[in-house]
């Protein structure tokens, strides 16, 4: 049987605590009007923490004022997952922006409810390594809690590599984990939680509503399982979590950081809302 190869390019973000570099992590950059930004502190902050914070207090969250932020920045336009065209999707979401806002009719999660939304990946129902980077903005944050929480996955995997290298080849099993649709009919894709792809090690660290770990399948993936969850917790070295400001963008880099929100109590008349988009192209390797 041809076996894992549990060899992790080192890179700054296996290196990361951001217990210890919080303040730093979370210091905000700035989006100027014409849609500047300094792109050698954004390229540093993706490289160390997998995120960074962007203030768009100068350009707005208007739908036209993201996309075009994000073509500046080099990613281009949002992606838009072929189910959502063939389910009849509204112009929004045609356009590849999500809109996150709790209501008492929707069954997603994560985009329709106040509840916690657990740690995931977007775009994983794609194939590993497609979807690169989340843009995801605050338009209103939420009164009570929904705070944004980022795990780091490549330090987590480092971490489990130096204990046990079995788990982390059951981390690397094609058949480790579902992730389905919730709604446009309840696509599925299975695959690793770790992978490799173009010479790196890319996550789709997922353990929320959409994820179903394959234990049955897997040796050694439920023992895997339970060391990932024991060192992503909230207290971790490798998870951080905060509340994002009205006109805050979020810049994720999906091959290294997972993310979760906490749960959130809303004001009737100003409900927390978060607009989304996801990318094919990898900022930071664009950047680099
Ligand atoms: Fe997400």
């Amino acid at each position: 049987m041809k076996r894992a190869q549990p060899e992790v390019r080192h890179c700054a973000l296996m290196y990361t605590d951001y217990r210890a570099s919080r303040k730093e992590a979370l210091k905000e950059l700035s989006m100027s009007q014409k849609g500047n930004v300094d792109k050698g502190a954004l390229l540093a902050a993706l490289r160390k923490n997998g995120f960074a914070l962007i203030n768009f207090s100068e350009i707005g969250l208007s739908d036209e004022a993201l996309i075009f932020a994000a073509d500046k920045l080099g990613v281009g336009a949002p992606y838009v997952p072929e189910y959502f065209n063939r389910m009849g999707g509204c112009e929004r979401s045609r356009r590849g922006i999500a809109t996150i806002r709790s209501n008492t009719v929707g069954t997603h999660a994560g985009f329709q409810s106040h509840r916690q939304q657990e740690m995931h990946v977007d775009g994983t129902l794609n194939e590993l390594g497609e979807i690169n980077t989340t843009i995801l903005a605050c338009c209103t944050p939420a009164i009570i809690g929904g705070f944004t929480i980022v795990g780091n996955c490549l330090a987590l995997l480092n971490s489990i590599r130096q204990k046990n290298l079995l788990l982390v080849e059951a981390l690397f099993n094609e058949r480790a984990l579902t992730r389905s649709a919730v709604s446009f009919g309840g696509e599925s894709t299975t695959g690793p939680i770790f992978g490799r792809k173009r010479g790196y090690v890319f996550t789709r660290f997922s353990c929320d509503n959409t994820s179903k770990w394959n234990f049955g399948k897997v040796d050694n993936l439920s023992d895997a399982f339970h060391s990932c969850a024991m060192e992503m917790g909230y207290h971790s070295p490798y998870v951080i979590a905060f509340a994002m400001k009205s006109l805050q963008a979020l810049v994720l880099c999906n091959s290294r950081v997972c993310h979760a929100r906490s749960a959130f109590q809303d004001s009737s008349l100003a409900p927390r809302t978060m607009k989304r988009m996801i990318f094919k192209p990898d900022l930071l390797q664009i950047l680099m």
